[in-house]
């Protein structure tokens, strides 16, 4: 029987990441995967998505050629193409990886591994069917969640992994004429915000009140009308109750408001959460302990037994790629009996819509329940000459600190570049920087994030580019 050190389960970004780490401190290390390298995020879920926006976006910028001094005649976009270059885009990142995995020597299973006791993983095919581990990092994921609906496997309903990394789909030609989208979560949004930039008529269906519910309500109303705006139809207060088939066309029954409404359109994407993944994870009767299908974890990761851990979409709450990135880097270090590097208290929330939206720490509803009293600062771009400049004026950037303190708690931002800039708001969270520290800073013009200078000095009222506050 092999024996590691570490036996890493799962090579997505938390594990794989957790497996290098792990190796580049010294551990024996084993990784197993049972599909391709780089998991949901890179195959079917962050890495597809953006490099579909990426195309959405530059199609929807034509639009807006004449303004720049630019022609362009018959612009049109090649659906087949855009899928190819998805492809491309993920098949370069996932060699990249393989390589990573090679190059710090790991032992690297391409199959399904099932765990029988703390020690002892089996593996379903290859020479070894046995491998020993001293610990034992269970990083599998999640997936789609499939509730009881009626109609949910119907042909042409369909999840973000069918959407993003099924041949059959990828290999249409043109893209659908209507989609209706189940939850205005983030997967919804990032989208409707795809389909309906090349002209794709798009239905939201969310059951809460608003699209976008754990963000900042001021983000999901903002987000809400621009979608609108764009001809995308969005319904809440709509609980899902069944699908049907009827003329060769998806009918989708819900509940607004108390009333009964029917929708039909030619595709139906579920985006309705997702759940952890353990199917067939454990053998021989034995597990650790789990609730609500996740696995139960303690602050160090360690599950009910003790030379067993968890990571990422499995066990954690928060379902984000760079959560699990974090979590793996900061497990292999407790493995290896050393001090996690990271601080998994400030975690930086994106989305890719256009414009991005970003948020990190508190909200200001967050911050009220809790009973934090707080101050704000929000600096609107239409004052930002590079937002000016690329007629991306419509967003804020928003930042609240504490009262008495004056240390930055929160930031919401929903602007260009959003995504990038979130992280200097992270910095300052994640080493309890306060207003002046932020402030202190040259920020290069013209750049979006002067929008963050002017934020922060709306704080205290001394914004140069804003209205002055009443003091
Ligand atoms: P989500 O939890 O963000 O949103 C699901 C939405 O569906 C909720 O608003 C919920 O109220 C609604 N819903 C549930 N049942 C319904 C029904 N029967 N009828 C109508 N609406 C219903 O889940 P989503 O969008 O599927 O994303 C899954 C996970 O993937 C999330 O944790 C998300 O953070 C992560 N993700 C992150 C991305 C990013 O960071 N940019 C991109 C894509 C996914």
């Amino acid at each position: 029987m092999k024996q590691y050190q570490l036996i890493v389960i799962g090579a997505g970004p938390g594990g794989y990441e957790a497996a290098i780490r792990a190796a580049q401190l010294g551990l024996h290390t084993a990784l197993i995967e049972r599909r391709q390298v780089g998991g949901t995020c890179l195959n079917r879920g962050c890495i597809p998505t953006k490099t579909m926006l990426h195309s959405a976006q530059l199609y929807k910028e034509t639009a807006h050629f004449e303004l720049f001094g630019l022609h362009t005649e018959n612009t049109s976009f090649d659906w087949a193409k855009i899928h190819q270059r998805k492809n491309d885009v993920v098949s370069k990142l996932r060699s990249g990886i393989e390589q990573l995995i090679k190059a710090n020597k790991i032992d690297f299973f391409n199959t399904s591994a099932s765990i029988l006791s703390p020690h002892e993983v089996q593996l379903e095919q290859g020479e070894e069917t046995t491998l020993y581990g001293d610990n034992i990092l269970i990083a599998t994921g999640s997936v789609p969640s499939r509730p009881p609906i009626p109609g949910l496997d119907l042909p042409g309903v369909v999840t973000s992994d069918e959407l993003l990394d099924d041949p059959s789909y990828a290999q249409t030609d043109s893209l659908p004429k209507e989609i209706l989208i189940i939850g205005g979560g983030v997967i919804g949004v990032e989208f409707a915000s795809v389909f309906s930039s090349f002209g794709c008529k798009v239905t939201i269906v969310e059951a809460l009140d608003r699209i976008l519910s754990t963000m900042d309500r001021e983000i999901s109303q903002n987000l809400s009308m621009i979608l609108k705006k764009r001809g995308v139809e969005i319904h809440t207060g709509a609980m899902v109750e069944r699908l049907e088939q009827s003329d060769g066309k998806l009918v989708c029954h819900f509940t607004e408001k108390e009333k009964p409404q029917q929708i039909s359109s030619q595709q139906i994407l579920v985006a309705i959460g997702r759940r952890a993944n353990t199917q067939g994870l454990f053998g021989n009767d034995f597990s650790v302990e789990m609730e609500r299908g996740h696995i139960v974890t303690d602050e160090s990761f360690r599950t009910s037994v003790d030379s067993i851990y968890a990571i990422g979409d499995v066990s954690a709450k928060i379902q984000l790629a760079h959560m699990a990135s974090a979590q793996g880097i900061c497990a292999a270090h407790i493995i290896a009996g050393k001090v996690p590097p990271i601080n998994l208290q400030a975690v930086p929330g994106c989305i890719y819509t256009d414009p991005e939206i970003a948020s990190v720490g508190l909200s200001e509803d967050e911050a009220k329940k809790q009973g934090i009293p707080v101050k704000k600062g929000k600096f609107i771009m239409s004052g930002n000459g590079r937002s000016i400049i690329d007629e991306q004026e419509r967003g804020f950037i928003k930042v609240l600190a504490h009262q008495d303190t004056d240390v930055i708690l929160g930031a919401q931002l929903m602007c260009s570049r959003a995504t990038d800039i979130v992280s200097e708001l992270s910095t300052a969270i994640v080493n309890g920087l306060t207003v002046d520290q932020l402030a202190a800073v040259i920020r290069p013009h013209p750049t979006f994030c002067e929008g963050v200078t002017e934020a922060v000095e709306d704080v205290h009222g001394m914004a140069i580019h804003l209205a002055p506050k009443k003091r």
